[in-house]
């Protein structure tokens, strides 16, 4: 694993040159995985758009698991019921659309992957080993047919595209996570607990990384980057800096 600390050297290269140096031809899977509140969504689109790649988002594809599972009413610890479920809807992006719109069922399911009863019980269905095995499955077939990804999410690099050209773990202390969502509710008008907002995130970090399936976890091979101190421009800068001397 390399280390990126928060003093690295700012981008020097011109964004066009980006293009350039990467063949449009080229097959070129970047994987970043890490856990909630390192800005890893935002950062993964900035990327695949200054890369000219396609975007994947597989937090996606676990809150649309979940919120199928609640509006069919399929019990949500019954793992094959969900697997089922999520099978059967034939997941699908919208590659047109910026960021690719998702549908299941033929109908676009995007309006309630953030919905707080959803967000409240992806981490359980996230969890379950019939789940992962369907999603898994899916993100792979993405990536046959779009060879030029930047893939988002907790297992990228370590189970999905484990062969992955260039990997990136993003991290940020618990502290500097919590405030980021402390920001995020008191801009929704919602009060917010730092400290409570802290446990909670340090909770789930240990959940996530001791799961029996697709933990959350830094792949040796993997660029760790630590966000704390950094700005979104920053880290993107980093990576594009990153993928250009590996590709
Ligand atoms: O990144 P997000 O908040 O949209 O992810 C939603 C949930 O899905 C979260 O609990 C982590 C989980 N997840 C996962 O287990 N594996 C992935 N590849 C992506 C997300």
């Amino acid at each position: 694993m390399t280390e990126l600390t928060a003093h690295a050297e700012p981008c020097t290269v011109e964004i066009d040159a980006v293009g350039h140096f990467l063949d449009s031809r080229q097959r070129i899977i970047i994987t970043i995985d890490g856990p909630a509140g390192t800005g890893k969504s935002s950062v993964a689109r900035d990327l695949a758009h200054r890369l000219s790649l396609d975007f994947l988002d597989t937090g996606a594809m676990y809150r649309a698991a979940t919120a199928l599972a609640i509006d069919l009413g399929v019990d949500l610890s019954d793992e094959d019921a969900v697997a089922d479920t999520v099978r059967s809807a034939d997941l699908r992006f919208e590659w047109t659309t910026d960021p690719p719109t998702l549908y299941a069922f033929g109908r676009p399911i995007m309006h309630r992957l953030r919905q707080p009863d959803v967000s409240a019980r992806v981490s359980p269905v996230s969890s379950l080993a019939a789940v992962r095995k369907v999603l898994v499955e899916r993100q792979r077939r993405i990536g046959e047919v779009h060879q030029r990804l930047v893939s988002e999410g907790r297992d990228q690099g370590s189970v999905v595209f484990y062969d992955a050209d260039v990997k990136f773990y993003l991290d940020a202390s618990p502290r500097v996570r919590a405030a980021r969502r402390a920001e995020q509710l008191r801009r929704m008008g919602q009060p917010a607990d730092l400290d409570a907002i802290e446990r909670e995130i340090t909770d789930r970090d240990r959940r996530d990384s001791t799961r029996a399936v697709g933990p959350l976890t830094c792949p040796d091979d993997a660029v760790r980057v630590d966000t704390s101190d950094l700005d979104q421009a920053g880290v993107v800068e980093s990576l594009v800096r990153l993928v250009m001397a590996r590709v």
